[in-house]
């Protein structure tokens, strides 16, 4: 596996792969790689001849308040990690070649940005937007993976690449659980001793509204309460949203159809985390 750490070296690697007729295939992340991570790299090893993951903790996407200067950062971990799912190249750049004091431009999804998290977190996807886009020019790849975790991300990369006519497909990818339930997530290692229990609220809401389903409640109005209701119950629990959205537009649905999503942010101590899952023919 090759680690690069700049521009001009990623962008002469990709060209010169591409020209010899292979296919590149792109996972973004911002690194602390886990098994979540590694499914996208397996998914993208068998789509593409060459993976390359990008591992960049990008600064425009955090509020001013937000976790950027303690998220966790384990390089080492990460390598051994990547090298070990197969990936070509491991791309590591830092904050000052990717962004110059001059930067100047930045792309804003407008309506899927809106909603969801994007209410709480004013500018997070032009961010997330802004630095998918760079990496996409950067690393030139024929398919880039995203996870179905960070739903309304995808679908904001997804509008972003077709509004803006970027010659590349867009995979997603299922959510990767632990054993108990709770989705992979980098921020998981911030919780601590109870806090990693009622971490786990997210995904027993997300079975008790699949059941509501399943016994004939279609009125998401109703169901979002019981949701909310159970989720104020824990102390350690501060509900951000929960909303049941479309799977591919996140307009909010009144009744419950077969691409109605619950999709729900919290905050357990200062750790904030996400969920969501379909709410109909779930095996
Ligand atoms: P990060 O949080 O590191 O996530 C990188 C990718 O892994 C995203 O596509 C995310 O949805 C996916 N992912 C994370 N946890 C997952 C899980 N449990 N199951 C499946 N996929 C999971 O998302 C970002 O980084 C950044 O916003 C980024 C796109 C890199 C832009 O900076």
């Amino acid at each position: 596996m090759d680690v690069i750490s700049t521009l001009a070296a990623m962008i002469d690697w990709s060209r010169k792969k591409r020209q010899s007729g292979q296919t590149i295939a792109l996972v973004p992340t911002m690194g602390c790689l886990h098994a979540g991570h590694i499914a996208l790299l397996r998914e993208a090893s068998r789509r593409a001849d060459l993976v390359v993951v990008s591992i960049f903790v990008n600064p425009t996407q955090f509020g001013p308040n937000e976790d950027l200067a303690r998220y966790p950062r384990p390089f080492a971990d990460d390598c051994r990690l990547a090298e070990e799912a197969g990936v070509a190249v491991l791309f590591a750049p830092g904050a000052g070649d990717m962004y110059s004091s001059a930067l100047q431009s930045a792309i804003h999804v407008s309506r899927v940005s809106r909603g969801l998290c994007g209410a709480s977190r004013p500018g997070h996807f032009d961010g997330v937007a802004t630095v998918v886009a760079k990496l996409f020019n950067i690393t030139a790849p024929h398919i880039a993976v995203f996870g179905e975790k960070d739903l309304q991300q995808l679908v904001v990369i997804k509008a972003m690449a077709r509004d803006l006519n970027f010659d590349l497909q867009i995979i997603s990818h299922p959510i990767i659980r632990e054993d108990n339930g709770l989705a992979m997530s980098s921020r998981n290692r911030y919780l601590h001793g109870a806090e990693r229990q009622s971490a786990l609220c997210l995904f027993h809401a997300l079975r008790h509204a699949r059941r509501l389903v399943q016994d004939g409640e279609k009125d998401c109005l109703r169901i979002m309460q019981s949701i909310q209701n159970r989720l104020a119950a824990d102390p350690l629990v501060t509900v951000d949203y929960v909303k049941i959205v479309d799977n591919t537009t996140l307009v909010e649905h009144e009744q419950v159809t077969g691409s109605s999503v619950l999709a729900m942010a919290v905050k357990i101590g200062q750790t904030r985390l996400l969920d969501n899952g379909a709410l109909t023919d779930v095996q």
